[in-house]
């Protein structure tokens, strides 16, 4: 297999592709939820440290690994270890990162369809006048209903699967220059009218005053999993993207700036969410349904409250779109690589992914009390397993090859920097990233 000649139009395309990746459900769905869940402040230092320490380091090793083979994510690793004669058993690293995507797909698009259903109610302002109390009901109904979860799940994969089909570089490319601005513009509106609220304040204290007495080993996993979760690092997939990344671009530039948006979003859209439970006298851990029921609470009370609700959810679909098309490809690209054509390969991928959702749909159903493993139910094990162990794994063994195994040359001119940024770089990832993966991992499991 030859290098691919396909490339992003602009740097700022490329730019752009990976902001759409990382920007999605991570940042307002799942941030806000978990961050509830494990109390707070403490939970943000955390995950805002890891972003920068492991997250940032090991997502240029990821991208530098594709930019350096040009390849799909498994040929590219083991052309690269070949060239610096190691074994060629690096290339099933891809094949686990297409493995745990496969995993996390299946709930982002039923947790995705879920933005669909909710954008119809909006517009037809189902959510005008209705309590707290109502729109809380309303959505354990709708999760309680597996048909219409199983028809928003249906039509969310399909759309994805729609711009997989065609190659992604082109379609997404137009997707991106639009929505991108579009969901800032609209989160800092959001959180500005958070800031009227009684609850703003209650919610800064709690969001950036930590008290780390409460963290445990557990805790800190989960920052960490979700550090890899948010900045899309640790399943290849932006490997695949790399591939296509143009030369002469600073790599380390391009990624900081990406890690500087998908926080901001990750922290917009928590004041926005907690000043309305603080406001409401909600439960900041009352899980996945949080931003479902918040929001719709924030926007009724905004002048012309149903027609922004519904831009929101517009926009969340679009950021869950880019974000679900860069879960898909490494899958697509692994079965390209062993000769599929690229349309059966989408086909066979949307076929597994979409049987695996089905468990997701039904875990708010008849499996909700269904114990798979750990005390979980299947929605609550793939949301949990491949985002928190899977990815730092996968990242793990990224940096381990990006810092140690493949040739020092390639790695130096993929990264584009100077030999002094590049030293800093490869001193990061093998004397921190490294280790700190390795002992949050442990501590956590055991
Ligand atoms: N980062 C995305 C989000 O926050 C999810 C995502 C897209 C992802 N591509 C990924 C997660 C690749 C892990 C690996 O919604």
């Amino acid at each position: 297999m030859h290098e691919t000649l396909e490339r992003w139009s602009t740097r700022r395309a490329f730019i752009l592709a990976v902001t759409g990746a990382a920007v999605g459900l991570g940042n307002i769905w799942r941030f806000p939820y978990i961050t509830g869940e494990n109390g707070g402040a403490a939970f943000l230092v955390l995950y805002v440290a890891f972003v920068l320490l492991l997250g940032l380091p090991v997502m240029m090793a990821e991208i530098m690994i594709g930019r350096a083979g040009r390849r799909s994510p498994m040929q590219s690793l083991g052309h690269l270890a070949a060239r610096s004669g190691a074994s060629r058993h690096w290339r099933w690293l891809g094949l686990f990162g297409a493995a745990t995507v496969f995993c996390i797909l299946s709930f982002y698009s039923v947790v995705s369809g879920w933005s669909i259903e909710f954008l119809v109610a909006a517009i037809n302002g189902d959510f005008r006048g209705a309590s707290a109390a109502d729109i809380g009901a309303g959505f354990d109904a709708f999760l309680a209903d597996p048909a219409r979860l199983t028809f928003n799940h249906s039509l969310f994969l399909a759309m994805t699967l729609l711009v997989v089909a065609a190659g992604v570089a082109k379609g997404l490319e137009r997707l991106n220059n639009l929505l991108m601005p579009l969901l800032y513009l609209l989160l800092v509106l959001l959180a500005g009218y958070a800031a009227t609220t009684e609850g703003f304040g209650v919610a800064l204290g709690w969001l950036f005053l930590p008290d780390f007495s409460a963290l445990t080993p557990l805790v800190v996993m989960h920052a960490m999993g979700h550090a890899f979760f948010t900045l899309a690092v640790g399943a290849c997939a932006l490997m695949a993207y790399g591939a296509y990344m143009p030369d002469h671009q600073s790599l380390p530039r391009a990624v900081g700036a990406v890690a500087v948006l998908d926080v901001a979003v990750a922290l917009l859209a928590g004041i926005a969410i907690f000043s309305v439970v603080f406001s409401q006298g909600l439960d900041p851990g009352e899980g996945p349904g949080l931003m479902f029921v918040t929001l719709p609470i924030a926007f009724a009370e905004l002048p012309w409250g149903a027609l922004w609700l519904s831009v929101f959810f517009l926009l969340l679909l679009l950021a869950t779109w880019t974000s679900s098309i860069n879960l898909a490809e490494p899958m697509v690209a692994t079965l390209q690589g062993w000769g599929l054509r690229r349309g059966l390969a989408t086909a066979v991928v949307g076929v597994a992914v979409w049987s695996l959702g089905m468990l997701s749909v039904f875990s708010f159903s008849s499996l909700a009390e269904t114990r798979v493993l750990f005390g979980m139910n299947p929605f609550e094990l793939v949301s949990t397993i491949p985002p928190e162990v899977f990815l730092p794994l996968g990242g793990l063994l990224i940096a381990i090859f990006a810092a140690w195994v493949m040739p020092e040359e390639a790695a130096r001119y993929a990264l584009d920097v100077g030999p002094g940024g590049f030293r800093l770089w490869r001193g990061v990832v093998r004397w921190v990233a490294i280790p700190l993966t390795l002992v949050v991992l442990v501590a956590g499991l055991s």
